[in-house]
């Protein structure tokens, strides 16, 4: 038997993953970072209860968690009014992303996705062996809902959608989600990113519970990264059709959240005063921010997440390295536009002194 290395004489990769990019987030700048507004993240995540919990569990570090999250998936279901077969947990909303598209997209079946979204969407389809196809969104940052229906053929296994979306902060409506519902083959799985959904606070909002009670082919992810102030433990979820669950959770590893990661988003979820405080930080940054925007003449998007998207095109360098230089890290997307995370202390008043200088320009 003979075996074939790669040129060099490394071990070969899996071919697919020649065209995949690593993530990456980074933005250089000489000046450190004073306010960190390129990820999206809550500014303070730690409350009282969710430190007593963690502190409490780590005392038996020598223990497994629980199998599959069962507690936290008990805890959600409580919380949601749902079956724990309708609920899986995973270290992250995109890791359970990665295991549904898994445990559902053939190898090279098609899943459409909205662009410019999450950067990670087309990682995670090539990875699992699928292709993307990007649907560009509306001039006005939201889905092109009509054009990612249209875009569904008989080689599509999933479809995703991101509400509020990353980076534009255009949330979709009730409405459009249930179209895409009512229009897509029911073998094709929707998947539903609701990352940012506290911070949306739109009356037509998609009433996601609703249509998951509805729709077999529709999972709902979502993260306790952002507003219960998580990131770094790692914990998100998917709600849908059991059928759909049982699948996924076949390919999740066995204990899918760490026990203290359990043990905080337990904590979290009982801890609602500290997610509203975030989500009310947030909403009033959000519009002093939006309002800074318009007197200074800047284009920004009607975003209902944790951040603002500044469509600059060419001019988005120029902002990215103005902000970098005062301190402030924000996400660029070249030539398209500029990220800026909200939540952080002190945010509002560094951007007036940016914003004007940036107009000026
Ligand atoms: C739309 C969207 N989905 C998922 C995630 C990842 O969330 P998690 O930390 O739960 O993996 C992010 C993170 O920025 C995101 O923007």
């Amino acid at each position: 038997m003979s075996w074939s290395t790669a040129p060099d004489g490394t071990v070969p990769a899996r071919p697919q993953l020649g065209e995949v990019p690593v993530y990456s987030s980074a933005l250089a700048s000489a000046v450190p970072v004073r306010l960190r507004a390129s990820s999206n993240e809550a500014p303070d995540g730690l409350s009282p209860a969710v430190r007593d919990a963690v502190l409490d569990r780590l005392e038996r570090p020598n223990r497994y968690p629980v199998l599959g999250g069962i507690d936290l998936i008990r805890a959600l279901a409580d919380r949601l009014d749902a079956d724990p077969a309708e609920i899986a947990v995973a270290d992250g909303s995109l890791s359970l992303l990665n295991y549904l598209l898994l445990s559902h997209v053939a190898p090279g079946a098609r899943v459409v996705i909205p662009w410019r979204s999450y950067e990670a969407y087309p990682i995670c389809v090539l990875t699992a062996g699928g292709e993307p196809v990007r649907v560009l969104n509306r001039a006005d940052g939201g889905h092109d809902v009509e054009a990612m229906i249209s875009a569904v053929d008989e080689r599509t296994a999933g479809l995703i959608l991101c509400s509020p979306n990353n980076p534009t902060g255009v949330g979709l409506t009730h409405q459009e989600v249930a179209e895409v519902l009512l229009r897509v083959p029911r073998q094709v799985l929707v998947v539903l990113d609701e990352a940012y959904l506290d911070f949306d606070d739109r009356a037509d909002r998609p009433r996601a519970r609703e249509l998951v009670a509805a729709h077999a082919n529709l999972v709902l992810l979502r993260t306790f990264s952002k507003a219960y102030g998580l990131a770094g433990l790692r914990v998100g979820y998917g709600l849908g059709h059991p059928d759909v669950i049982t699948a996924v959770r076949k390919i999740l590893p066995p204990f899918p959240v760490s026990a203290l990661s359990v043990a905080a988003a337990i904590a979290a979820l009982d801890d609602e005063a500290h997610r509203e405080a975030i989500v009310a930080r947030v909403r009033a940054q959000r519009s002093a921010v939006l309002d800074m925007l318009t007197a200074a003449g800047i284009p920004a998007s009607a975003t209902h997440a944790n951040f603002v998207w500044m469509p600059l095109g060419p001019r988005s360098a120029a902002l990215g390295a103005l902000c970098a230089d005062a301190g402030i890290s924000t996400r660029v997307f070249e030539g398209e536009g500029l990220r800026l995370s909200l939540g952080e202390p002190g945010l509002v008043a560094a951007l007036a002194e940016v914003l004007p200088r940036f107009a000026a320009s």
